[in-house]
């Protein structure tokens, strides 16, 4: 599998707080899971300061980022990293528009949200904000590459 590009691909995902608050993780999450993607970390935190900054620090000018950390630290996130082919491109096309008001219907935000402000979940925008991403979420010792176990075969 190492021949083909991009197959061992991450990205990092967030459920955001309203997408938590709104009992959303279980509909993301089986859409990235149904969709043929691996999941190799997973964990609910309340981020801290520090990591908003640093995850947002390129919108730091921006009119809406203090508002924009605000609404990351009012709740918990749920932080995810998805493995699989091209799943960077993928996972973008399968949340929407930034805009939710843009997204259109069959994708997360097209179908679960309505608004930029609260838009339900963060997704990685290339593989060198994702790798950065996930370093800055996730400790290595979090991360599992698994692969499909034989003591599973009753289920197969
Ligand atoms: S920009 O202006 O092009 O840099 O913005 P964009 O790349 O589209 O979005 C970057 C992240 O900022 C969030 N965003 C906002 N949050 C709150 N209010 C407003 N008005 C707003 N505009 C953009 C947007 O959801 C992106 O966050 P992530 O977590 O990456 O989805």
């Amino acid at each position: 599998s190492t021949a083909v590009p991009g197959v061992g691909e991450r990205t990092l995902i967030a459920v955001k707080p309203d997408g938590v608050q709104r009992r959303l993780v279980g509909e993301i999450v089986k859409r990235f899971e149904q969709r043929g993607f691996k999941l190799v970390g997973l964990k609910l935190l309340q981020a801290s300061e520090g990591i908003l900054a640093e995850h947002y620090h390129d919108l730091r000018r921006k009119p809406f980022y203090p508002a924009l950390l605000r609404y990351m630290a009012s709740g918990p996130v749920v932080a995810m990293v998805w493995e699989g082919h091209n799943v960077v491109r993928t996972s973008r096309a399968m949340v929407g528009d930034t805009d939710s008001s843009q997204a259109k219907p069959g994708t997360i935000r097209g179908d679960l949200s309505v608004h930029i402000s609260r838009n339900v979940i963060h997704a990685s925008d290339s593989v060198e904000v994702a790798e950065r991403e996930i370093s800055l979420w996730f400790h290595t010792g979090e991360l599992i590459s698994w692969e499909t176990s034989d003591q599973c075969d009753l289920y197969q």
